[in-house]
């Protein structure tokens, strides 16, 4: 008779994270994931040094790594330490880096990214965090919002999983946008991901 935690540890789905910078999407996965039964964040990996992700990740007990551009696109350093991490799914949370084209088709249909806008309207390069809301006031939107993507070949034009929205009121600042995206990603983000993985689990 096997006990129901050594039945959960062999059906685990495992979650390896990108992260640049606060990593409070990192945060909000790790915890989330730390009460469910089958689904695991194992690693987040980024490529800056002094990213607070990694203050998270030692808070929460998560192994982090940052790895530079060499490790990134030029030798094999991070892919192979992507294989050997097993990832059912690979998520970019605020990660800037352009995912590199031999991973995206190693991992095909098992990355995702999350973006600060209701895409197509504000993706693509230098398009992340307060550019994309500063872009969003300049533009006199009346909605904003959220996407989360599969991750392609090109930046932020992959098929949309998902995507929530909120109105822009005529004052609202870039600040007071980005604090209803964070709203917005802290409630939807988590599920959204345990929904793509749990789709999986009942195969
Ligand atoms: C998030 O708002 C995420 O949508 C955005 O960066 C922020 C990261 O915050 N991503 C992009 O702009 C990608 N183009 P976090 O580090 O606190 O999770």
């Amino acid at each position: 008779m096997f006990n129901k935690s050594i039945i959960s540890q062999v059906f685990m789905k495992r979650i390896v994270i990108f992260a640049s910078g606060s990593g409070s999407n990192a945060e909000n996965l790790i915890t989330y994931f730390n009460s469910t039964q089958n689904i695991n964040v194992v690693a987040v990996l980024t490529n800056n040094p002094h990213a607070k992700v990694l203050d998270r990740c030692k808070k929460l007990n998560v192994s982090a790594l940052s790895f530079n551009k060499t490790s990134f696109y030029t030798t094999n350093h991070v892919e192979n330490l992507v294989i050997a991490l097993k990832p059912d799914l690979i998520v970019l949370a605020g990660f800037l880096w352009k995912f590199p084209d031999k991973l995206v088709i190693l991992f095909q249909n098992k990355i995702i990214n999350i973006h600060p806008a209701l895409l197509p309207k504000y993706g693509g390069k230098g398009m992340y965090g307060m550019h994309v809301h500063q872009a969003v006031v300049a533009n006199k939107e009346s909605e904003t919002g959220i996407s989360i993507h599969y991750v392609n070949e090109h930046y932020d034009e992959g098929a949309i999983i998902f995507q929530a929205k909120c109105s822009v009121n005529i004052k609202d600042t870039p600040e007071d946008i980005a604090a209803k995206i964070h709203e917005l990603e802290m409630q939807h983000f988590p599920k959204v991901v345990e929904q793509l993985l749990g789709s999986e689990v009942s195969n």
